[in-house]
């Protein structure tokens, strides 16, 4: 695909093109790279039902907003190819719509595939859910390739004015990962990489679950050039001027442009706001949920289990799994798993149309 830039490739794993998940409709089956076991170990899955696709989203082992409803997608092609019956489909939605209540990506892919067998026949049903599942898987691949292009634009500008190589930071994982290709936030570093732009990302561990840890393998396989970071550094680097822009992704954004990301991203926006730093989010379309006005009193906020603060994972010394234990069973803990960051700290949506300020009348105008 020849671009603007003339990138044509990215190199993913091992030098070689990877992406996060893809389908074999002649087996019945979807695979995926499970992520529960990254970054110590690269491992794919198959998922064989919408049980599995709804376990697999459940248990994140895929996660990010977008590859939450593309598994969606493919879990319901999965049903499809099990029992075509109208009964089925109705009870794969609504198991897989249960899964995660945040990321607003699920709803959408579920309403699209629902839309799209809308008065097909059961005998039809499978081939055409499959079908309308790889349109958008690849449609995401098209989406982040376009929002990464104008957000390589806006790297380009603020590159320019400082010269020398740009810190970007992020928060949780926003990359390939989270996509099918590309990423949301890190589109426009990868592309900045390929296009021999210098820049360096700093990168927020994003406790409990620790998706940084995924940002910083991609970046590493990528050879973008990065560091990580405790989440608490952030403010104290940002006041330093060690921070030239904050670039994340989100789950959910409101018609006015308030951004629901991984819990600790309000923070960041705060202390960019008083460090004078410009605080960018990549959202696709897909992501934009225009029912909903304020993202603070009206976004379903995801509270995960306590066992996610109370025991941290790795692997020992030869690389076998490990769990630790931080605090007792009783310990009372919360754990919610993204916030809202208000329209007012964001300095702008990036988006597969153009960069947009974070304005009611504006992105109405953007995604008429
Ligand atoms: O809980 P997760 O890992 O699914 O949360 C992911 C995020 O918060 C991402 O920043 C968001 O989904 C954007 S992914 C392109």
């Amino acid at each position: 695909m020849a671009t603007r830039y003339g990138i044509t490739t990215a190199v993913k794993v091992n030098g070689v093109s990877q992406r996060s998940i893809w389908a074999d409709p002649a087996q019945g089956l979807a695979w995926i790279i499970d992520q529960s076991r990254l970054p110590h170990r690269y491992a794919t899955r198959a998922l064989a039902s919408s049980g599995d696709a709804a376990e697999a989203i459940r248990s994140m082992r895929v996660r990010g907003a977008p590859l939450i409803g593309v598994t969606a997608a493919y879990g319901v092609a999965l049903a499809m190819t099990d029992d075509p019956a109208e009964a089925n489909l109705d009870a794969a939605c609504a198991e897989l719509a249960a899964t995660r209540p945040t990321a607003v990506n699920l709803r959408w892919a579920l309403d699209r595939m629902r839309a799209h067998l809308a008065g097909s026949l059961p005998g039809e049903r499978a081939a055409a859910a499959w079908q309308e599942a790889a349109a958008i898987a690849e449609e995401d691949v098209r989406v982040n390739r376009a929002l990464g292009e104008h957000g390589l634009a806006l790297i380009l500008t603020l590159q320019d004015r400082v010269r020398r190589p740009l810190n970007i930071l992020t928060h949780c994982n926003a990359g390939w990962l989270a996509t099918v290709d590309w990423g949301t936030a890190l589109a426009p570093v990868y592309l900045a990489q390929l296009a021999g732009i210098p820049v360096h990302v700093w990168v927020s561990e994003t406790r409990p679950r620790n998706q940084g840890l995924l940002t910083a393998w991609e970046l590493r396989e990528q050879g973008v050039a990065h560091t990580v970071i405790a989440d608490n550094a952030a403010g104290h680097l940002l006041q330093r001027g060690q921070v030239d822009m904050v670039l994340v992704g989100a789950d959910r954004v409101t018609r006015r442009g308030d951004v629901c990301n991984k819990i600790g991203t309000y923070l960041k926006a705060l202390a960019a706001r008083a460090a004078g730093v410009p605080f960018y989010a990549a959202v696709p379309g897909s992501t934009f949920d225009w029912t909903l006005e304020d993202g603070m009193a009206e976004i379903p906020i995801e509270e995960r289990g306590g066992d996610e603060v109370r025991i941290v994972h790795g692997v020992d010394p030869g690389g076998a799994p490990l769990a630790a234990r931080l605090l007792g069973q009783a310990a009372a803990v919360a754990n919610p798993a993204f916030d809202v960051t208000p329209a007012d700290l964001v300095t702008g949506l990036i988006t597969e149309r153009g960069v947009c300020p974070p304005d009611a009348a504006a992105l109405r105008e953007l995604f008429r």
